[in-house]
């Protein structure tokens, strides 16, 4: 049994979990400082959003340099201590690893000799590619006259995975870091690695309508999810091997999501399934996901829950305070690894930024990234001083941990559940129920889980001893926005 199978990820923004150098930024030492927070929290793994030297256009996300760590977050050493304190605690450590594009001020796009290394057009945009954060994927160099592409923002040139000396360079830095002990890797933008050889013209979207994102407004058939991606989820996978963890990021319905676990399981080992993130939250159509989730997992192939990133609007915001607690209840009860995102355990919504304090280029997803609260400190115990992103108002850590009714004592409570389950932790899904509001499932002998997404009060349609509720008590009907899980 490899440890992620049980294992709860919890995702770190580490720009605002916790600062330590007094400049309004989080930072290695921070983290390091926080970790017996997450060892009494219960969570077994941290993955930390890129650590590496980048003009911050994206937020770490255009690196300058894979094997470094950028000054604003520590040092090589401080890495090392993090990695070796939260070992000693119990904790893995998991990397962002970052292989589809670059800062354009990495050496290797200045490098004239490494023009081959990106994808480069002599001349105007060769097809109508757009880049996922709108406008034209293609950028013009006015020295060279000639055109690069880019998935993602005009400073983050997409890498070219077709050349060997790519693969080589960007394969030997999953070992730089695995040698220097890290548990895993969560692979950025996984689907893309490949684009059409041809470079030939993304159909239009015949479902877009005015108001969706501009990158929906084509296909990317020839951008996103080629076939070939699979050889490079292979290669990658390794080189992580089978005692490290391999985490991808794809986007993608469920049917190309599981091919990502690769042909005999020498894929990613969990291909990250976002699709509660954009399911309505209704009874009956969060159970048909599951089913469809776990009906299209190729044999062998372990599961894996997310409720929210750094990129997508906070589960607190999107279904309300009180559902949130029933979709925690939902997250640590279904079969497979969870992923919690930072905050989520304290109930943190979105918080609203003036246009003046906006930083990310064009997503907005500044709401979804905000300080961590801690205590009734100077922002909420962050840092000592004015922080990058302003913190929202709620309770922090302090305030919660010792109140029974609060989100962090259920999450707490979860986790700990979670654990010391083998029904949770392993047992088969079944569904039991997913009609009129409410979601109830068996995990395998002795467990199920009722879930009422509505704020009304439902009859609870299994029977069975209540060992946990999301309200206090718990009784033999479910109370509005009560979810519970019982021995049956
Ligand atoms: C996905 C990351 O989660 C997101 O934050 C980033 O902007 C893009 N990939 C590009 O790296």
């Amino acid at each position: 049994m490899t440890w992620w199978r049980r294992g709860v990820i919890y995702e770190i923004y580490p720009r605002s979990f916790q600062d330590s150098g007094g400049d309004g930024v989080g930072d290695l030492p921070g983290i390091a400082a926080r970790l017996p927070y997450l060892q009494w929290l219960g969570v077994d793994a941290i993955w930390l959003t890129p650590v590496y030297p980048s003009p911050q256009r994206d937020f770490g996300y255009d690196i300058t340099d894979h094997t470094a760590i950028d000054p604003r977050f520590g040092s090589l050493a401080d890495f090392d201590a993090l990695v070796a304190q939260a070992h000693g605690l119990g904790l893995r450590v998991i990397l962002d690893y970052v292989p589809n594009h670059t800062s354009d001020q990495h050496p290797w796009f200045r490098d004239a000799a490494k023009r081959d290394w990106y994808l480069w057009h002599p001349g105007d945009p060769p097809n109508n590619w757009i880049s996922v954060f709108g406008g034209p994927a293609w950028e013009r160099d006015p020295d060279s006259g000639q055109s690069y592409y880019h998935a993602y923002l005009r400073e983050q040139p997409d890498l070219n995975w077709r050349n060997p000396a790519v693969r080589a360079a960007m394969l030997g830095v999953l070992e730089f870091w695995i040698a220097r002990g890290v548990d895993g890797f969560r692979v950025d933008a996984m689907r893309q690695l490949l684009k059409d050889p041809l470079w030939r013209d993304n159909p239009p979207n015949p479902d877009y309508v005015p108001g969706m994102p501009e990158y929906d407004s084509l296909l990317p058939v020839h951008t996103a999810d080629l076939d070939e991606v699979q050889e490079i989820v292979a290669a990658m996978r390794a080189v992580i091997g089978d005692d490290r963890l391999m985490v991808a990021e794809v986007y993608a319905p469920i049917e190309r999501l599981v091919r990502y676990y690769g042909e005999g399981g020498r894929g990613a080992h969990l291909p990250l399934n976002f699709h509660l993130i954009g399911t309505p939250w209704r009874a009956e159509d969060v159970g048909a996901l599951i089913e469809r989730y776990e009906a299209a997992l190729p044999e062998g192939a372990w599961p894996n829950w997310v409720l929210g990133n750094h990129d997508r609007p906070r589960i607190a915001s999107r279904v309300g305070p009180a559902q949130a607690r029933v979709a925690a209840m939902l997250l640590l009860t279904l079969r497979g690894t969870p992923t919690l995102y930072y905050g989520d355990e304290l109930g943190m919504a979105d918080v609203p930024i003036a246009p003046h304090q906006a930083v990310d280029p064009g997503m907005a997803r500044d709401p979804v990234r905000t300080p961590m609260r801690w205590d009734a400190g100077p922002h909420a115990g962050f840092s000592t001083a004015e922080p990058w992103l302003p913190v929202g108002a709620g309770q922090g850590v302090a305030a919660q941990r010792d109140d029974p009714r609060s989100m962090l004592t259920l999450y707490r409570r979860l986790l700990a559940l979670r654990r010391d389950s083998d029904d949770l932790a392993e047992g088969a899904y079944r569904t039991l129920h997913a009609a009129d509001g409410v979601l109830a499932y068996a995990r395998g002998e002795r467990t199920a889980v009722a879930l009422n997404l509505t704020g009304e009060p439902r009859p609870l349609p299994v029977a069975g001893e209540i060992v946990l509720s999301t309200h206090s008590g718990g009784g033999a009907s479910l109370q509005g926005d009560e979810g519970v899980v019982l021995t049956i």
